[in-house]
């Protein structure tokens, strides 16, 4: 959202339920810019929907609601269900309703986005090649099972109902504004507060990272040169073991905010207990929106990390501010029976 008001895009409602993750510090860059009107509301409430949708009349939908934290879905899969599934098809039911009485130029030029992960197709093993569009639907977390049964909806509602929808797959995303519950800000604002950093199992699980302003691009690209009815698969071949990652924000920390009371923020490094059902490699072949739509990503993964770590120091008081009591609950939650204190 941010990046497509930057790049000079349209007006953009901006539709959010604001759970735990969500934070309106994100959008004060464009508090200002009349081309952003913010929503409060529940991709649940299907009256909310259909009159969100006749008022403002989009031109497309880009649909990126949802719980995403695996280890969340591990602990209480309902809300996975209900915003996941649910809400993706009141957000379609919503979408046809209005498609279906616009007219033909509108219904042609209409595009309905669905944002999801390469964790509907499962683990890979060593040797497999990376995940294509082609591969078989594998989810493993009740998180993933539910972003699959939501693209199966979505493909659903172009076959059976002509909806103009396109599916998107990404790896991990990681960069600014990222909530400290994933890896890599976890692992940033624990450093900095000198806790411990939490690996699950050995370690040698790998990901596939994308700088999430890559993705950003990929996504506009979707929506100005994608087919309807297909798939694209987003990332940006950066396959890394967690404890590779890890070592390199260590690396990067010790550089950059060094700590003599600490020495090398790696010796804060604690191997816990994994993570159940916990999938061994994700990698993404994203040949196919490279070649048909002419994307490809502009940072490795040593630029993105570097980035990633200064804006991260240098948005001390935004990390304070999504500290809150119920992030504190959670990290309790998580880590505690882990037998690891990550806790304020
Ligand atoms: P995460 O950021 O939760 O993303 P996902 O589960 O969607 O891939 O986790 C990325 C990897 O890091 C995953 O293999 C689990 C691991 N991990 C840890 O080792 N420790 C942690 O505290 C967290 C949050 C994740």
């Amino acid at each position: 959202m941010l990046e497509w008001i930057q790049h000079g895009g349209g007006p953009v409602v901006n539709l959010d339920k604001l759970t735990y993750a969500g934070n309106m510090n994100n959008l004060v860059s464009c508090r200002h810019d009349p081309r952003h009107i913010f929503i409060r509301g529940d991709i649940n409430d299907l009256e909310f929907l259909e009159s969100t949708f006749l008022k403002y009349r989009p031109k497309a939908v880009v649909h990126f609601a949802a719980e995403t934290h695996v280890d969340r879905s591990i602990l209480k899969p309902g809300q996975f269900i209900s915003t996941n599934v649910d809400g993706t098809f009141h957000l379609l039911e919503a979408a046809l309703k209005y498609w279906g009485r616009l007219p033909t130029q509108g219904q042609e030029v209409f595009r309905y986005i669905h944002v999801s992960t390469d964790e509907v197709y499962g683990s890979l093993g060593p040797a497999e090649p990376p995940f294509t569009e082609l591969s078989r639907y594998s989810p493993n977390s009740p998180y993933a099972a539910s972003k699959a049964a939501s693209d199966h909806l979505v493909r659903s509602y172009h076959s059976t109902y002509g909806l103009p929808v396109i599916t998107t797959n990404c790896s991990n995303n990681y960069g600014p504004f990222q909530f400290p519950e994933k890896l890599i800000p976890l692992m940033i604002v624990n450093a900095l507060a000198g806790k411990p950093l939490p690996i699950y199992g050995d370690g040698k699980n790998i990901r596939d990272w994308l700088y999430v302003l890559d993705h950003c691009e990929a996504v506009r690209t979707v929506l100005a040169k994608g087919n309807p009815g297909e798939t694209y698969n987003i990332g940006s071949s950066n396959e890394r073991s967690n404890i590779d990652v890890v070592r390199m924000l260590c690396w990067l920390l010790d550089e950059l905010r060094p700590n003599a009371a600490i020495g090398s923020y790696s010796s804060l490094i604690t191997f816990v207990k994994d993570r159940p059902g916990h999938d061994r490699r994700y990698a993404i072949d994203s040949g196919k929106i490279q070649r048909e739509l002419n994307w490809a990503p502009r940072e490795t993964f040593e630029t993105g990390l570097r980035k990633t770590v200064l804006w991260y120091l240098e948005h001390h008081s935004w990390i304070q501010d999504v500290q809150s009591g119920s992030y504190r609950d959670w990290i309790e939650h998580n880590y505690g029976d882990r037998g690891v204190s990550c806790g304020a």
